[in-house]
């Protein structure tokens, strides 16, 4: 998988081949695996380089930035030498992927300064992703500041490439947004100390033939950059992101940047696929690794604050009796809470809603026959909380500075150790309360007043996210089966770092049918569908107070994880029937839905996906149709990931009638969809859009 010419470093993976120069620090190729037998010599002239710094004729974007004892700025990092290693190595407090595999290591030093600079990339067998990392050690006797260490540089020839980001907001998370770069530098960044909402560090760069992918496995700010150099070269960098950063490094003092992912296919959805199998493989560890995931009630949209153990127990009885596995007692059973604005950092039950505590009230959900599992955010406190009269200075803040309240809490300070220790001992003593074996961890705000005592402020973004991941390895070893669902305010943190820890993540508070389509589909483009919690919520929609079909909302959901955010008290019998009927079903397929090859769909008017057995053999795809009229033309479909010469039986979910067609038919063909007229429907179903679920068993070849 690396092999050695010279300095000449070519590492394969089963698709693509990445070749470095070592001693000049040239990536000479990436792209579709190559023949053995190449010197790759000529490449060099191009140029283009996998790290940068200031000092050069280089005044692209820098990858390294120090500032030295002297004052001065320039690095010359120069070779020193390579080692393949037969080990990938950890990064030290960071989460990173894992996995058999080999490791090129490559030492550089600025002879002036003593920097020493070592980047490594891992290729894995059976793997398309790569793994890079970059870390730096302070080899003078004199302290130096870090001001930037980019993970990732590629430097790609020419300028004609598009990108594609995953941008958004609270509740309209990752929306792919694609554009042309033109002349100058695009930044794709986070500042609010989580990978956020707003823009995912995930990232395509489309040229010619070939989409290259970029992520990162860091949960904190992060910073994506693709500039369009004077030298007609495109330049990306990944990595934490250098607003507020200010590191410094005693002599001997290492720093590790996160480690950057990189793959590249011939399409998006290759790309995807890849993607999705170095996730599911290298990134997402322990017990729930590749297992079935349980369809879950979470009593949120159906009590909000408001319920007491008798609603509770009558609500996981009835999800019981409609097939549920796990039951999840969302927030507010702790301190006094009643509404947003107290009792965070209070872990300790509040008796009277709970009916005498979260041990009994978690008793009579199991004694129902199903797990318990419980909601928790542990990161915060709230300043009406005994944990803020007693312990002030857990919480994040600048002295002397009024903070600034979001969602009426604050931050505790993770980057302090007794902070941490506080946290892993407050969500222990939960679980061993409770007995769950689920745990949704919430985050609901972000990063302001970033302070610690002792921590540079520089520093302090980054210190809190080791603070963290040191919180969640250490509950992580000690709840190997607890089954952790990352949350903040949904999905504004769903990102490989929270995924070494939490199989699975809360997609987005928006549960609309309707718009989940996009934010799930955007969330497919770098994450497989095994990750994205996907519920099925009461309507009118909280959030948009469009209606929905039970159907079709069921449709959108199988694309994730399937759970339900209401009250199944409040459904009449017949949606009970209905909902007992989806669980049943989900069941019955969910290896195939949870774990099969999901490709998206998209043509004319319709969405959804396609998720596929390994072999072909059997697939389930539900297609959206989001427009209707008097004058609708005939809706058709194009599938994907079929085996091209079997021949497939087709039948319409709910419905009788079947087809046959090959795989080629389905996937070149545009298959008409058997759909109700479009007014009728909509005056029926009370503005509902349209869904088909596509049932195929192959039959033949
Ligand atoms: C966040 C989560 C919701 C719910 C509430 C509880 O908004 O995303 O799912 O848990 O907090 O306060």
């Amino acid at each position: 998988m690396i092999k050695k010419n010279g300095t000449v470093y070519r590492l394969d993976t089963p698709n693509t081949t990445l070749v470095l120069q070592a001693d000049t620090a040239q990536m000479l190729y990436y792209g579709p695996r190559l023949p053995a037998g190449d010197s790759f010599a000529p490449l060099a002239r191009l140029g283009r380089r996998f790290f940068s710094a200031p000092g050069r004729e280089d005044y692209a974007e820098y990858s390294l930035l120090a500032e030295y004892a002297d004052g001065s700025f320039a690095s010359d990092p120069v070779f020193v030498r390579a080692k393949v290693l037969s080990e990938k190595p950890a990064l030290p407090d960071l989460p990173s992927s894992y996995g058999e595999g080999k490791t090129l290591e490559l030492h550089y030093t600025d002879r002036v300064s003593r920097l020493h600079l070592y980047i490594t990339y891992s290729v894995f067998g059976g793997c398309d992703a790569i793994a890079v990392s970059a870390r730096v050690v302070n080899g003078a006797k004199k302290p130096l500041r870090l001001r930037r260490l980019m993970s990732l540089q590629c430097d790609f020839p020419g300028t004609e490439y598009e990108i594609v980001t995953f941008h958004g907001a609270w509740l309209q998370e990752r929306q792919k947004t694609q554009r042309r770069i033109g002349r100058g530098v695009f930044v794709n960044d986070s500042k609010c100390g989580s990978s956020s909402h707003a823009r995912n560090p995930f990232l395509l760069l489309k040229g010619e033939g070939q989409v290259y992918g970029f992520n990162l496995v860091y949960s904190g700010n992060h910073k994506e950059i693709v500039e369009c150099c004077e030298n007609e070269r495109t330049r990306v960098l990944a990595g934490i992101n250098d607003f507020q950063f200010d590191w410094t490094l005693a002599p001997g003092e290492s720093f590790y940047a996160p480690e950057a992912v990189l793959c590249c296919a011939p399409t998006e959805d290759a790309l995807s696929a890849r993607m999705h199998a170095f996730v599911a493989e290298h990134i997402v560890r322990g017990k729930w690794k590749k297992r079935e995931r349980p369809v879950l009630f979470n009593n949120w949209e159906g009590t909000y604050f408001g319920f007491d153990a008798e609603k509770i127990d009558a609500m996981a009885q009835t999800a019981a009796r409609l097939g549920a596995e796990l039951f999840v007692l969302d927030d507010g059973w702790f301190g006094h809470r009643e509404d947003d604005t107290s009792s965070l950092g209070d872990w300790y039950d509040n008796v009277q809603k709970t009916g005498g505590g979260l041990a009994a009230l978690a008793d009579r959900v199991r004694a129902h026959g199903l797990a318990f599992g419980i909601w928790i955010e542990p990161e915060m406190i709230s300043e009406d909380s005994d944990l803020y009269r007693t312990r002030p200075n857990f919480a994040m803040k600048i002295p002397g500075r009024e903070p600034y309240r979001w969602r009426n809490q604050l931050m505790l300070n993770l980057a302090e150790e007794r902070v941490q220790n506080f946290v892993v001992r407050s969500v222990s003593d939960v679980i061993v309360r409770s007995g769950a074996s689920y745990v949704k961890w919430d985050y609901n705000r972000c990063m302001t007043d970033c302070y610690g005592k002792g921590v540079a402020g520089g520093e302090y973004f980054h210190r809190y996210m080791l603070g963290l991941y040191r919180v969640l390895q250490r509950l992580q070893k000690r709840f190997p089966s607890v089954l952790f669902e990352g949350c903040a305010s949904g999905g504004g943190r769903f990102d490989l770092g929270m995924l070494c820890y939490f199989p699975q993540i809360w997609t987005s508070d928006d549960t609309d049918a309707r718009e989940r389509i996009s934010i799930q589909a955007g969330t497919s483009y770098a994450y497989p569908q095994s990750t994205m919690g996907a519920h099925i919520s009461a309507c009118p929609n909280h959030q948009t107070g469009n209606s929905n079909l039970l159907s079709v909302r069921f449709n959108v959901s199988c694309g994730g994880v399937l759970g339900y955010e209401l009250d199944p008290c409040a459904l009449s019998a017949q949606e009970q029937e209905e909902i007992a009927e989806q669980i049943a079903f989900y069941k019955a397929n969910r290896k195939l839905l949870q774990f099969g090859q999901q490709y998206r769909l998209e043509g004319r008017g319709v969405a959804g996906y396609i998720a596929l057995s390994k072999d072909a053999s059997s697939a389930i795809a539900a297609v959206h149709v989001l427009q209707g009229s008097l004058t609708e033309p005939p809706v058709t479909v194009r599938l994907k990931g079929l085996n091209a010469s079997a021949l497939y039986e087709v039948r319409v979910r709910g419905k009788e009638e079947t087809f046959t067609a090959t795989g080629a038919l389905l996937m070149r063909a545009d298959i008409p969809l058997p759909l109700e007229d479009p007014v009728k429907s909509a005056r029926e179903n009370g503005g509902s859009f349209r869904s088909v679920m596509l049932l195929l068993k192959r039959i033949r070849g």
